[in-house]
């Protein structure tokens, strides 16, 4: 059996598949430093393109191979390289490993060696010139040279005066070179437009690959965790690889291996840290998963100290959906772009359709953590990257709801991350996540934030106006989860504050009493709530113009009160003021608007028939439903604590509900809103 070579970089080894022939002579020659890989599947058509480019059509005689490292580039030049022995024999194939000056004179010392150039009086000069002379005469005929590993450009055009590896390639018009690279910029500059891209695995090759490499016998293969398993991986090869050995060393099944990469943090880290070895790759490079990338992190460092911001900030929010939004900001925009593209070139980025939105690997993510542990960097990115994210998190402005959305899964990364420090900023970001999950409707979610907001808060003075905002917030969530009574006791208690600390117009003292009435109503206090609301709406009105929405909405409220309390003529009277406002500021299809019309239809009917008051409030409970949820917005909130501005789009219909009271008027006014309602709701 042939033992596969696995090192260049040892120079008292005879290369393994060598023919050694006549230097002199044209006879096709070879150094390969990897055996075939018997394992190799797939890649076809990215062997297939190589061919076509470089020995059929001859269109280009550079080319580059180009993908994230562990992606598979150096099986598909070896695998390429050993296909042009078989099918090309009269092209000679060398290989030349380009991660250092070192390591690329050394596989010069081997290809010498071939060539027979060495033993002779050729031996006092400089290796790497002398397989250049050699190879560029045209009497070298026909030969391909892979330059393997070719990321660094420092090492490949020189620095500080020194020649770099492009100043030792041979050139000949018999002469092919293939690159590969894990950058594309790089790759640009070697190859130009000729690049090989190479992807990770689709899911079928990237199954028979790791089917493939787990031999112990012992084991079962569950087709649904493989594929599981597969996804973890990203359907990287070289965490295939790594994992199939782990799994083929250790007392573990797949299942458990998939279980330990999806329990802790550290769990995670631990096994993306294990070195397995791999007799398919370099012996002195990294085989860990989390380790591959880390000369690529420096490289980025020195070449681009913005991406490498980026990629710091990005290894604390959530892999995947990044928005460009959510990103600090770098100015001018360009320099922003430049940055992106960086990351992006490297592929530890990919953008979708739109080009605002990224996808960071989900392995290099992990990786880029282990970086920054490495470099005792985590804790501080991690804070800078929590408060970024609360100074930018978006109000809960409805209308920015595809915003707030999408910022959301990144909050709920960063809120995993718990410490002692930043209580504020973590109090503002549990807030404000609260808040625009209560007005998506997520309600049992919103409460979990805000409770966490209210305890990160309560080390705060009582009357604090943050730890009473959250306090607030949380009521809402709280009555619109149920959880009527932690509703009213919480808002008792921010309203003896209020009214303690602050004048009696001060707007969140307001906000918090028509909160309170709310849940008052919703915890059948209705007088109560019509004692407190009258008194709001006293002051609103005193104070606020007419078509405020606050004091609209207080109205509103008080209508509602009104009629559940039985003073249905003073809610009728009420609504059509509102209604009337309403129908004039806002438009059609306004929640608001058709709130109000509902509850004036409402009303209008309490009135016709003040005895069936109650059978028909529940007849209309799906309507109530509707129309109570669409109070948890902000643009029908009702006693929030912040003023929300009117939408004003889309053509004002005028149909003023009838102004009587009378069952005539009163029926036309119902059959109008209803149909209305109806066609809206
Ligand atoms: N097509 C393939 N078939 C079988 N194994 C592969 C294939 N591509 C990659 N591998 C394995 O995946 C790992 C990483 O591949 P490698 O070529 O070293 O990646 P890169 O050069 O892009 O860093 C190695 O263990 C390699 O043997
Ligand atoms: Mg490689």
């Amino acid at each position: 059996m042939v033992v596969p070579r696995e090192s260049i970089v040892q120079p008292h080894l005879k290369p393994l598949e060598t023919d050694a022939l006549v230097g002199q002579s044209s006879k096709p020659s070879r150094y390969l430093p990897f055996a075939k890989n018997k394992n190799f599947i797939g890649r076809t058509e990215e062997i297939d393109t190589l061919e076509q480019k470089l020995m059929v059509e001859q269109d280009c005689q550079k080319i580059a191979i180009v993908g994230l490292g562990g992606v598979g580039k150096t099986q598909v030049a070896l695998q390429f390289a050993y296909s042009v022995l078989e099918k090309y024999p009269d092209v000679s194939v060398f290989w030349m490993h380009a991660l250092s000056l070192e390591t690329f004179e050394q596989a010069c010392r081997e290809v010498a060696g071939v060539l027979r150039l060495v033993g002779t009086e050729n031996d006092k000069e400089d290796v790497k010139e002398l397989v250049q002379r050699r190879l560029s005469a045209e009497k070298a005929g026909r030969w391909m040279l892979v330059v393997d590993n070719a990321d660094d450009m420092d090492v490949l055009e020189g620095s500080d005066g020194e020649k770099g590896i492009l100043d030792y390639l041979p050139d000949s018009e018999s002469g092919l070179t293939v690159f590969t690279t894990r950058d594309k910029q790089t790759a640009d500059a070697l190859a130009s437009n000729s690049i090989v891209d190479v992807e990770k695995l689709d899911l079928a090759t990237a199954s028979h690959l790791l089917k493939k490499m787990l031999t112990r016998k012992d084991l079962e293969f569950d087709e649904a965790v493989i594929d599981e398993l597969l996804q973890e991986l990203d359907r990287l090869p070289l965490a295939i690889t790594q994992a199939a050995a782990y799994v083929n060393c250790n007392p573990i099944s797949v299942e458990g291996y998939l279980s330990l990469l999806r329990s802790t943090e550290r769990d995670l880290i631990f096994i993306m840290s294990k070195e397995m070895r791999d007799r398919t790759r370099y012996k002195h490079t990294a085989n860990a998963v989390a380790k591959t990338w880390l000369v690529s992190f420096e490289q980025i460092v020195r070449q681009d100290a913005d991406a490498a911001d980026l990629l710091r900030y990005m290894s604390c929010i959530e892999w995947k959906a990044i928005p460009r939004s959510i990103l600090p900001a770098i100015e001018p925009e360009a320099r922003m772009t430049t940055a992106i593209g960086t990351l992006w070139s490297y592929s530890f980025i990919s953008t979708r359709y739109d080009s605002q939105t990224y996808d960071m690997h989900r392995l290099v993510h992990v990786a880029a953590r282990v970086w920054l542990q490495q470099k005792g960097l985590m804790v501080e990115t991690q804070k800078r990257a929590l408060e970024h994210l609360s100074n930018i998190f978006p109000s809960d402005d409805y209308e920015k709801r595809e915003v707030w959305r999408g910022y959301i899964p990144h909050a709920v990364r960063i809120r995993d991350v718990k410490a002692d420090e930043q209580i504020d900023v973590r109090g503002k970001l549990c807030l404000q996540v609260g808040r625009c999950l209560r007005v998506d409707g997520r309600i049992r979610d919103a409460v979990g934030w805000l409770e966490e907001s209210r305890d990160l808060r309560a080390g705060l003075s009582e009357d604090h106006s943050d730890r009473l905002l959250t306090q607030h917030v949380l009521a809402m969530a709280y009555r619109a989860n149920g959880q009527v009574n932690d509703a009213v006791r919480l808002l008792e208690h921010v309203v003896a504050i209020n009214e303690r600390a602050l004048a009696e117009d001060h707007p969140s003292r307001l906000a918090s009493q028509g909160v309170l009435a709310s849940a008052y109503q919703a915890n059948g206090q209705v007088k109560e709530a019509v004692r407190l609301l009258e008194h709001v709406v006293a002051i609103r009105e005193r104070v606020l113009a007419e078509d405020h929405p606050d004091r609209l909405a207080s109205q509103h409220v008080l209508a509602r009160a009104y009629q559940a309390n039985g003073q249905v003529k003073k809610a009728v009277r009420l609504l059509e003021q509102v209604v009337a406002i309403r129908e004039r500021v806002l438009a059609e299809d306004h929640p608001s608007r058709l709130a109000s019309q509902h509850q004036l239809a409402r009303a209008y009917k309490a009135d016709k028939q003040p005895d069936r008051l109650e059978s028909q409030r529940s007849s209309d409970a799906d309507l109530h439903g509707v129309t109570s949820s669409s109070e948890m917005r902000p643009t029908v909130e009702t006693d929030g604590a912040m003023p929300h501005r009117s939408r004003k789009t889309g053509a004002h219909v005028h149909s003023r509900p009838s102004q009587g009271t009378g069952e005539k008027e009163g029926a036309r006014g119902i059959t109008k809103l209803w149909q209305k309602l109806k066609k809206r709701i």
